[in-house]
């Protein structure tokens, strides 16, 4: 068999008690690798981490490789092939007597954060490594986490599937279609209420979504409002924040990443603008992405963007640009 390393940050928390056995199952690297899981928690919690490993051990599965627990980031990630940044601070929490409200602490503790894993990531992990955040603000904690890499060879994304798959779900429901139908969604710039999930270059069987629904009142008032507030809505409905379905997309972004995309079909996550579609470079925005060979992504150019579309790609971009600045200190 072959072997692969996998690290995990936040590997005691909520998403990584679904994610962990889709990892070492076989099912996202194959049959025939066997995955090797370094999971990463914070002090305070790492000795919980035995106890996962006692699961993931008597799950029983034949792709299971080694296992450790750490506290420690470098030791975590060191020959990385696949980097996991699930582990973040919620907000509302309380530090040092004060409760986390703001988005812009949020920001700033969280991309402490991502300073150390970064550079631990860029000096320690695998040349090839890909890294993919989960941990919010996904986007900005990625960017943060790319730019103390300081390593090119590695690449880095930030998770938009779990909106692309509530946003393909939706229009799936919408048109009474088989989910399987619905193809190249694009989730456009941060992972946050104000990202483009885009109707008209998503197909259902071919044909752009917006066209088949025919009623632009629906997609501009209602559609777009229902995929970017989902998260809030399953946290309401369900007491706690999307833990399967976050579980689900990442598994499905690592697939999408090692595989190669299906022609007329595309993925979405964010990665690092190379100026694409008028995008500041560097910023780390979601974009419609193709797999050309196991682990070279590029991103889909010419895709057509009409005035709504490009003013909804502006407000996501300036977010993102003040997200950047507050944490310039960090950067
Ligand atoms: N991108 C997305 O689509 C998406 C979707 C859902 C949730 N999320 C985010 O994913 C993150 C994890 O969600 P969850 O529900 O599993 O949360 P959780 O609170 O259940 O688990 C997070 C875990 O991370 C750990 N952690 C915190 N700081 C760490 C560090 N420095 N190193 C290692 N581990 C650390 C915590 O101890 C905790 O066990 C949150 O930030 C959440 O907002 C993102």
């Amino acid at each position: 068999m072959k072997e692969i390393n996998v690290a995990v940050t936040g590997g005691a928390g909520q998403i990584s008690y679904s994610l962990l056995p889709r990892l070492i199952s076989g099912e996202t690297f194959g049959p025939d690798t066997k995955v090797n899981l370094r999971l990463v928690e914070i002090p305070q919690v790492v000795d919980k981490l035995e106890g996962t490993i006692m699961e993931l051990v008597d799950c029983g599965f034949d792709q299971t490789g080694s296992m450790l627990a750490t506290a420690d980031i470098k030791e975590g990630v060191d020959g990385a092939d696949w980097v996991l940044l699930v582990g973040s601070i919620p907000r509302g929490i309380v530090i040092d007597g004060k409760k986390i409200e703001e988005r812009s602490d949020l920001l700033k503790i969280n991309g402490g954060i991502f300073t150390d894993q970064g550079s631990a990531i860029g000096s320690l992990a695998n040349k090839e490594a890909k890294i993919l955040v989960v941990g919010n603000p996904a986007n900005t904690n990625a960017l943060i986490g790319k730019k103390h890499a300081n390593n090119d060879s590695q690449q880095w994304f930030a998770m938009t599937a779990l909106d692309a798959n509530r946003a393909k779900a939706q229009l799936a429901l919408k048109t009474g279609s088989d989910i399987t139908s619905v193809s190249n969604m694009t989730i456009w710039g941060n992972h946050s209420p104000t990202m483009y999930p885009d109707p008209y270059n998503a197909k259902i069987n071919g044909t752009s979504a917006a066209e088949v629904i025919n009623d632009k009142k629906w997609i501009e008032n209602e559609y777009l409002p229902l995929v970017q507030q989902r998260g809030k809505a399953v946290i309401d409905a369900r007491g706690a924040s999307s833990a399967a379905s976050a579980a689900n997309a990442a598994i499905d972004t690592v697939k999408a990443v090692e595989n190669v995309t299906p022609e007329n079909d595309s993925f979405s996550a964010a990665i690092a603008s190379d100026g694409s579609y008028g995008v500041p470079e560097g910023l780390i925005f979601g974009y419609p992405l193709r797999t050309t060979a196991p682990g070279k992504v590029e991103i889909i150019q010419g895709l057509e963007l009409n005035e709504f579309a490009q003013s909804k790609i502006q407000i996501t971009t300036e977010e993102l640009l003040s997200e950047k600045e507050a944490v310039s200190d960090l950067l």
